[in-house]
C-alpha cells in the first residue's frame, strides 16, 4: 500500500504540541505580568511627588516612625502624614528647597502657586481587597515594622521589601516566636535580639528563640490561621 502521508508528517503532532505550549507559556507571562498588581510586586519603588528620604529623617534626624504615622498603634492603617506634620518642621528648615515646592504648594499660602490640595504620595503597599489586614494588631503584640517592611531607616525611596504574600503571612503566624520583640523595641530599626540579651539578661533565657516563646507568652499572642482571620 502507498504512503498516503508525506514523511514529514511523522512530526506534525510534536510540532502541534510545542505551538500549544508556547501559547500557554506566553498566556502564563502575560497573566503574570498584567494581572499581578505593582503593588505585590518585591522591589516596587515608585516616584514621589516630593523625593522624600526616610533615611535622612529616621537615621540622620533620629526620628520615630509614630512622629509620621501617628494611626499605626491603634488602628488599621498605618496613613501617610498630612502636609500639616511636615510644616512643623519645614515652615523653618529648607524652606527654600526646590524639593519641597509641592509641600509649599499644599499648605504654604504666602506661596505663589498655593493651592491648599493634599500631597498625592503613590501608594507602595496595598494587599487585595479581599484581604483583612490590621496594623495594630501586629504593632501591640511586639511585630516590628523591620519585619515587614525592611529597613526602612536606609531607604532614600520607600521599596516593597517583603512579597506580603499569603504563604508569608502565614509562616510568621505559624511560628511567630522567631520574630517577636519587647514592645519598646518595636519602632527600632537595629534590634538584635542576642544583644539585647546580654544588656538585659532575662532569668531562664539563654537564645533568642527561647526570648521569643517567652515573648509569645507574656503576651498572649497566638497568631489565627483559619480562612477568616484574613479573609471575611
Ligand atoms: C518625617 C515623617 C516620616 C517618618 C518619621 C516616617 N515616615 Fe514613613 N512615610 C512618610 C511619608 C511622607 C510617606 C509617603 C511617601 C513615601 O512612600 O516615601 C511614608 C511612607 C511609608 C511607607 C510606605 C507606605 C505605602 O505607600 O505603602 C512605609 C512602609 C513607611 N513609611 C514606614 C515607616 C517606618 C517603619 C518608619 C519608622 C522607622 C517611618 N515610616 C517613619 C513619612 C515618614
Ligand atoms: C522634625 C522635623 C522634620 C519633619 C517633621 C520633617 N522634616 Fe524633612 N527635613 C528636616 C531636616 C532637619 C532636613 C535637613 C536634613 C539635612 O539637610 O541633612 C530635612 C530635609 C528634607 C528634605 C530634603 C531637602 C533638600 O532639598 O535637601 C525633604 C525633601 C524633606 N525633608 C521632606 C519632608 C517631608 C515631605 C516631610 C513630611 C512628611 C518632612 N520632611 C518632615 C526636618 C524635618
Ligand atoms: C505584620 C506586617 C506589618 C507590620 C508589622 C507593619 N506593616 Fe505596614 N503594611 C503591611 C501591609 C500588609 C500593608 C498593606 C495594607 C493594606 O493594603 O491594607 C501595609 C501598609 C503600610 C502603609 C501604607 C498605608 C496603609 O495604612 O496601608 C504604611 C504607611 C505602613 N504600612 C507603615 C508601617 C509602619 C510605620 C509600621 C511600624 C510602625 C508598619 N507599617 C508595620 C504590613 C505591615
Ligand atoms: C512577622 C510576623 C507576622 C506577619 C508577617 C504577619 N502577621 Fe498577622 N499577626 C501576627 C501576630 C503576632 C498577631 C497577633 C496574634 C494574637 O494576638 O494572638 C497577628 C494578628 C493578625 C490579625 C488579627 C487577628 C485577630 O484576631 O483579629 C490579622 C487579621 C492578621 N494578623 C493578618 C495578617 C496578614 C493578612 C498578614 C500578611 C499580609 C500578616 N498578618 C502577617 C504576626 C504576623
Ligand atoms: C494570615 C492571613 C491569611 C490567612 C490565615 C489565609 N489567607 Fe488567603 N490570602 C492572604 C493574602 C495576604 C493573600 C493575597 C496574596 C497575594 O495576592 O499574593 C491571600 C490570597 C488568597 C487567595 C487568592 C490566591 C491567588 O493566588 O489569587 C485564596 C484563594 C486564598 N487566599 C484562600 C485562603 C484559604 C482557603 C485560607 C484558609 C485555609 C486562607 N486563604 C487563609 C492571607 C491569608
Amino acid at each position: 500500500m502507498a504512503n498516503t502521508f508525506p514523511r514529514w508528517c511523522n512530526l506534525l503532532p510534536l510540532k502541534i504540541a510545542f505551538c500549544l505550549l508556547s501559547v500557554a507559556v506566553g498566556l502564563c507571562a502575560a497573566f503574570y505580568y498584567g494581572a499581578t498588581p505593582k503593588t505585590l510586586v518585591v522591589g516596587y519603588q515608585p516616584a514621589q511627588p516630593i523625593p522624600f528620604s526616610h533615611k535622612i529623617h529616621i537615621d540622620q534626624l533620629g526620628m520615630d516612625c509614630r512622629y509620621c504615622h501617628p494611626f499605626v498603634e491603634v488602628s488599621g492603617h498605618a496613613n501617610v502624614p498630612s502636609a500639616s506634620t511636615c510644616w512643623n518642621c519645614h515652615q523653618h528648615v529648607q524652606l527654600e528647597s526646590p524639593r519641597l515646592a509641592p509641600l509649599r504648594k499644599s499648605i504654604d499660602p504666602a506661596y505663589p502657586g498655593y493651592d491648599g490640595k493634599p500631597i498625592e504620595w503613590v501608594r507602595v503597599h496595598k494587599a487585595p481587597d479581599y484581604v483583612y489586614f490590621n496594623h495594630s494588631a501586629h504593632m501591640n503584640r511586639g511585630v516590628s515594622c523591620q519585619s515587614c517592611h525592611g529597613n526602612v531607616n536606609q531607604m532614600d525611596v520607600i521599596t516593597h521589601d517583603q512579597p506580603l504574600s499569603m504563604g508569608w503571612c502565614l509562616a510568621c503566624h505559624r511560628s511567630p516566636e522567631n520574630f517577636l520583640r519587647p514592645l519598646e523595641e518595636v519602632y527600632r530599626m537595629d534590634y538584635n535580639a542576642q544583644s539585647f540579651l546580654t544588656q538585659h539578661p532575662q532569668p531562664g533565657v539563654q537564645s533568642p528563640r527561647e526570648f521569643g516563646l517567652k515573648l509569645k507568652e507574656r503576651f498572649k499572642v497566638n497568631p489565627k490561621t483559619t480562612c477568616t482571620t484574613c479573609h471575611r
